[in-house]
């Protein structure tokens, strides 16, 4: 790999842990009663003291740390004093910026006791992910990822969101390529190694469609069913890919 691949996937693995490192400690706090304004503190003061700045944090005017999408929320969910009740579903979403680059990643977090239709739709958008990023290596379509995980997603009788996107990550929060999480395979540009994206398939019980709430951020589903995501940031290598947003405490 080249020294300009080599450092660009060294500090995005240092980004990535730490927005990974961020999302464990959620972990140990979740629980019914607290808010997801809680939730942001834990982010903002872990990324803090690592030193890292939160992405999200001003980011074209969003004004907290991280996202925190609950139940009906697709995305990008603003913190707030709304408190988790038992049985709700909630993605937290961190980026955190070090030295120069970015790392990115979501998970969903059960709030107590959830019923068996919600687990289902984790798993479904987690293995929907994980398969994607089985696939990935050089000289794979875009097209490939996006069908790999619509049809894992369909089969289950959930949908994908199509109103968003992963996206290429770096010295830039967004850049290009849009990675789809639908699609055909064998369309779309090839992807190569030492490129940095994220996937982050949305996926609903329901409905794929979307709207945006008059906050200009709070993304729900149009028909008010459950919505799951989780997000890596992985590299393109030569035969696979790394994946630079794993949990520093399970994987
Ligand atoms: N982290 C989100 C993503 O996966 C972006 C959040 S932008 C914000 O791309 F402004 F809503 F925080
Ligand atoms: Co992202
Ligand atoms: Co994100």
């Amino acid at each position: 790999m080249s020294k300009k691949f080599k450092e660009s996937f060294e500090k995005t693995k240092i980004a990535g842990s730490i927005a990974s490192g961020a999302l464990d400690e959620v972990s140990k706090i979740i629980k019914p009663g607290i808010s997801t304004d809680q939730i942001d503190k834990i982010c903002y003061e872990f990324i803090n003291d690592h030193k890292a700045y939160s992405a999200p944090l001003f980011y074209r005017g969003f004004p907290k740390s991280c996202c925190t999408s609950a139940n009906h929320v697709v995305c990008h969910g603003i913190p707030s004093d709304k408190i988790l009740k038992e049985g709700d579903i909630v993605n937290v979403d961190v980026t955190a910026f070090k030295e120069g680059w970015h790392g990115d990643t979501s998970r969903m977090f059960k709030v107590g006791e959830i019923s068996i239709k919600a687990e289902k739709l984790i798993n479904a958008t987690y293995e929907s992910m994980m398969k994607a990023i089985s696939i990935i290596k050089d000289g794979v379509h875009l097209g490939d990822i996006g069908s790999t995980i619509q049809t894992h997603v369909e089969s289950q009788g959930f949908s994908v969101v199509q109103d968003f996107c992963g996206h290429g990550i770096g010295q830039t929060f967004h850049k290009e390529p849009n990675v789809l999480h639908y699609g055909e395979k064998g369309t779309g540009d090839k992807i190569s190694s030492g490129m940095i994206f994220t996937i982050e398939p949305m996926i609903n019980m329901g409905n794929y469609q979307t709207k945006t709430l008059n906050d200009g951020w709070t993304a729900v589903t149009k028909d008010k069913s459950l919505s799951a995501q989780f997000e890596h940031t992985i590299g393109v290598t030569k035969d696979g890919c790394e994946i630079f947003t794993l949990s520093n405490t399970k994987n």
